[in-house]
């Protein structure tokens, strides 16, 4: 390995002995000072480019390479945050048991497969105190479908525990209604906001943004009433558009997503908007509780309102402004046995989206080892 000691002092051979050899082919003193000074200059600019060129750097000093620069660490390590695993314990029926009733000692549960990259990150399911250390005083906005309220649930049941949420489940899922609470505890506010409708969400963005008081994380997602009331693909992509354009202009007032660690011009720093896109779960077709559902929400319609979904360049995974928590991957590795109506999941699927979320924010506000 070459160091950077011995990197001095080859230079300073090169730049004593190159001359003086040169002057055993007769050359002036004059000249000879300055083939001497131009070699000085030459390898001095050399070495303070050096750090520049990475091959270059790597080449020198192989130690450097192992410890990945933080951009790139985050990088790699959010695109692995999917790679999750169910598992069973105890006896478990194979179709549509749920979380709550495990008469049997039925508990499912999750983690992330246990292969080299994905243990390189690190990820750890945030306890509690780690989510009331990360979200304190934060203000938490999620907006959407059943399926955004379901995420709501697994946040709650986080930071306040069951009992907590057994409490408030009653106004919480009050058909088609917002709610809104302070956890006290750890000075969290928490807004649900009942937006079924894409247009819903442009609605409240367009509200933050008129209100210049924005979330310090907003959870948002919407599709299954588009595609059970609505049902019209070119429709639900142009919704979208209007979505990704009024949230891009949220963005140049507070938002660390696309700063990669250049400057910021955010009067607030403490203050950053983390923005997360809740992904339509995969639904199961035969099990759906009305033939309308039946008929419309069918494999071919969902993947042609994905496909609408990553063309809008709505997400960060096409390079747009919201990272997408993939409920529909998550639901299908939890596969039929994980819901009762094929399209609400048990439990466990959205403490996994829940705490891909966490680890999210966790690498984005890099306070992770690297
Ligand atoms: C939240 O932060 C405040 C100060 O900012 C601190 O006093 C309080 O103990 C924190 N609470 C938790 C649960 O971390
Ligand atoms: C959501 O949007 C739809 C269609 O634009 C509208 O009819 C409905 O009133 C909106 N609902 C809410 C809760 O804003
Ligand atoms: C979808 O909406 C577009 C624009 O409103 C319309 O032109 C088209 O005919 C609709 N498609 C279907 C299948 O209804």
């Amino acid at each position: 390995m070459l160091g950077a000691v011995q990197l001095g002092l080859l230079a300073a051979c090169v730049v004593l002995f190159v001359p003086m050899g040169m002057a055993g082919w007769h050359l002036s003193r004059n000249k000879m000072l300055f083939f001497s000074c131009a070699l000085f200059i030459t390898l001095a600019v050399g070495v303070h480019l050096t750090p520049y060129f990475p091959s270059i750097s790597a080449f020198l000093s192989p130690s450097e390479v192992i410890s990945t620069p933080a951009s790139l660490y985050r990088d790699s390590c959010v695109l692995l945050l999917h790679r999750v695993v169910y598992s069973d314990v105890g006896e478990c029926d194979d179709i549509g048991a749920n979380f709550d009733d495990n008469e049997n000692g039925c508990k499912r549960s999750w983690d992330w497969t246990k292969n080299g990259e994905v243990d390189e990150c690190d990820f750890q399911k945030l306890k509690k105190s780690d989510a009331s250390d990360l979200l304190n005083g934060s203000w938490v906005v999620v907006a959407g479908d059943s399926q955004s309220r379901l995420m709501v649930v697994s946040l709650l049941e986080l930071v306040m525990g069951s009992e907590g949420v057994e409490r408030i489940k009653g106004d919480l899922f009050k058909r088609h209604s917002d709610y809104s609470v302070m956890v006290e505890e750890i000075g969290m506010k928490l807004d649900f906001v009942w937006a079924p409708y894409v247009a819903n969400l442009t609605e409240l963005t367009l509200r933050y943004k008129g209100s210049k008081d924005f979330p310090d994380i907003l959870m948002m997602g919407a599709g299954l009433w588009d595609m059970l009331h609505v049902n019209n693909v070119s429709e639900f992509g142009v919704s979208l558009r209007v979505l990704r354009d009024s949230v891009l202009t949220l963005l140049p007032v507070s938002s660390s997503l696309d700063a990669g660690g250049g400057v910021v011009s955010e009067p607030k720093p403490s203050h950053l908007l983390h923005l997360f896109w809740v992904g339509m779960p995969t639904l199961i077709t035969s099990m759906l509780n009305t033939a309308e559902k039946k008929q419309r929400m069918t494999a071919a319609m969902c993947s042609s309102y994905d496909k609408e979904l990553t063309g809008s360049k709505l997400l960060r995974q096409s390079g747009g402004p919201l990272l997408k928590l993939d409920i529909g991957l998550l639901s299908d590795f939890c596969g039929l046995r994980c819901t009762s109506d094929g399209m609400h999941y048990d439990e466990v699927v959205y403490d996994a989206a829940l705490q891909i979320m966490l680890n999210a924010l966790l690498i984005e506000s890099n306070q992770k080892p690297q």
